[in-house]
């Protein structure tokens, strides 16, 4: 069997290797336009709320039983879940850490092409003052109709996804230490000096238009942040559902990400810390830079208006663009904002390739070449599929609804019951090993939030979400209604979409196919089980 003997060459490697995971585009532009839409203050009541009760606790048990697993010579979710489990069906329980990372990075790639390409046509001038730049997002991102968007032209996205997938496959064939720890440890450093340019950039803007007063940072800032009404806001369902599930999304919990991360520790390094430094330099980013960029340098330019119903991508790629094009030195500083959004979204996507490569290395015994050709091949496809079905990104959003923020809730949940209940692991094996190692002590409350309250909220969260957002529940208990969302008439039904019928299509053909890997690997792991390190 090929031993990988991969390992971090540092703390800090490892601790920024996680960063570049979880600061993504879901720190500059999900979570702006989130806030945004839920009426800021109250929004943060939910989200840090979440971030206490499952970001955190579920981050911590994750970084254990990924060391753990590590150890025990496994790096990829279902070869974790099935040693630290000692049950047959660990690794059943763990194959949505390696589904979940590897089809995320189909789009999320494409995404970051757009990112780069965006870059380029901010440098060769194309995004200055006067340009379409409706008609430019619609072109570039085929919004309006399917094929529209492949194309190879330098001002077309073609290039720029061939430009990612090669540097993203290049990386990870360097391996953990020599690739994905080097990035991260240039590229976070990069991205944090270009955020607080562009922050600094931002703050100065005053009052840029003095026909409209209002239009200033600081009503920008409250525009963003000032609670509405909080009371009534606090008790829309759909808010906590939203900020629970940009916790997952943001901090890479409950994706297979990072207990393939933590499998490359050593059996005594510490978690504890390193896990909170990690949430703590992703809710930097997130709510210290990217909550106070995106939105304000909008609502300075546009005003509330402008704002309004512009999903994540229209703010980034249509009304920001606008935005820098009336800035002085726009151009500069929309190439630093895009190089921005790309060097998050590289750190990203890198750590979702790595989970797969782990498994095909370790559970169907390929070396790294053949593994990474097996995935470029797989991934290529899903992305070929979101790059062509684009009209207004039906496939995109079909696989990040059902993959990027269904399954996520599902793993999560699987993994905090695996650490506080299962047999082999539980709270208090997994409260000891945690501790192994560890620079700092978790608050003993944590001990009962892992145990009780994270499962039953987590638990609860997946429910209400699955009820209203596929099942269309008005959230009311005493006359409750169901109308089943675009989630289900995209499917079945006389208004259903072709492309989003594909896209579940493919979704479980993928977990189909991933079911029988696992069966394979489990085989093999019981018959060969891998060596130990130290
Ligand atoms: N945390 C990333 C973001 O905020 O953009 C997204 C992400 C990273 C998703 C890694 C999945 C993953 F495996």
């Amino acid at each position: 069997m090929p031993q990988t003997k991969e390992a971090w060459s540092s703390r800090l490697g490892v601790i920024l290797a996680v960063s570049g995971s979880a600061v993504g585009l879901g720190n500059f532009l999900r979570f702006p336009g989130l806030a945004a839409q839920y009426g800021g203050g109250a929004f943060m009541i939910a989200y840090f709320t979440s971030l206490l009760v499952i970001g955190i606790p579920i981050g911590w048990a994750e970084w254990t039983m990924g060391r753990s697993g590590g150890v025990r010579g496994y790096h990829s979710a279902p070869g974790i879940f099935h040693v630290v489990m000692q049950h047959p069906a660990g690794k059943y329980l763990g194959m949505f850490g390696f589904i979940i990372p590897v089809m995320v990075y189909m789009y999320y790639v494409y995404v970051e092409a757009w990112c780069l390409g965006y870059a380029y046509l901010a440098v060769t001038g194309q995004l200055a003052a006067g340009a379409n730049f409706g008609g430019i997002f619609a072109a570039y991102t085929g919004i309006a109709q399917d094929g529209s968007a492949v194309h190879f032209g330098l001002a077309s996205v073609g290039p720029w996804l061939v430009l990612c997938y090669a540097i993203n496959f290049y990386f990870i064939y360097r391996g953990v230490s020599r690739g994905i720890e080097q990035v991260c440890k240039w590229g976070m450093p990069l991205l944090i000096v270009i955020a607080l340019i562009i922050l600094g950039r931002v703050l100065t803007l005053g009052t840029p238009d003095p026909l409209k007063p209002d239009q200033n940072v600081l009503n920008g800032l409250g525009f963003m942040w000032n609670p509405k009404d909080l009371w009534a806001d606090l008790q829309n369902a759909e808010l906590w559902l939203a900020a629970s599930g940009q916790i997952f999304f943001t901090l890479t919990v409950g994706f297979g990400a990072i207990c393939c991360y933590a499998s490359y520790l050593k059996k005594k390094d510490d978690v504890v810390l390193s896990a909170l430094t990690a949430s703590a330099a992703n809710e930097f980013c997130e709510v210290g830079l990217g909550g106070l960029i995106t939105v304000p340098a909008a609502y300075v330019f546009l005003g509330a208006a402008g704002l309004v119903g512009m999903g994540t991508f229209g703010l980034g790629f249509n009304v920001l663009p606008s935005v820098f094009a009336q800035m002085p030195y726009g151009n500069f500083f929309a190439v630093s904002f895009f190089l921005l959004l790309f060097l998050a979204a590289f750190t990203s996507s890198l750590s979702m390739l790595q989970p797969g490569v782990a498994f095909m290395e370790e559970g169907l015994g390929l070396d790294r070449r053949s593994a990474l050709a097996l995935l470029g091949v797989v991934t290529a496809f899903g992305s070929l599929f979101c790059w062509w079905f684009s009209k207004d990104l039906k496939a995109l959003d079909t696989i990040d609804f059902w993959i990027g923020t269904m399954m996520i809730y599902l793993q999560g949940f699987i993994l905090i019951i695996v650490f506080a209940w299962s047999k082999g692991m539980g709270i208090e094996r997994g409260w000891r090993e945690a501790h192994d190692g560890a620079a700092m002590r978790i608050p003993v409350v944590f001990k009962f939030i892992m145990q009780w309250v994270s499962p039953v909220y987590l638990g609860v969260v997946l429910l209400m979400f699955v009820l209203s957002s596929v099942f269309g529940w008005n959230f009311s208990f005493t006359a409750p209604h169901f109308a089943p969302t675009g989630r289900i008439t995209d499917l079945i039904g006389d208004a259903h979409s072709n492309v989003a019928r594909l896209a579940v299509a493919f979704i479980i053909i993928g977990v189909g196919f991933t079911t029988l890997l696992v069966h394979l690997a489990g085989k093999r792991w019981t018959a060969h089980p891998p060596e130990r390190h130290s």
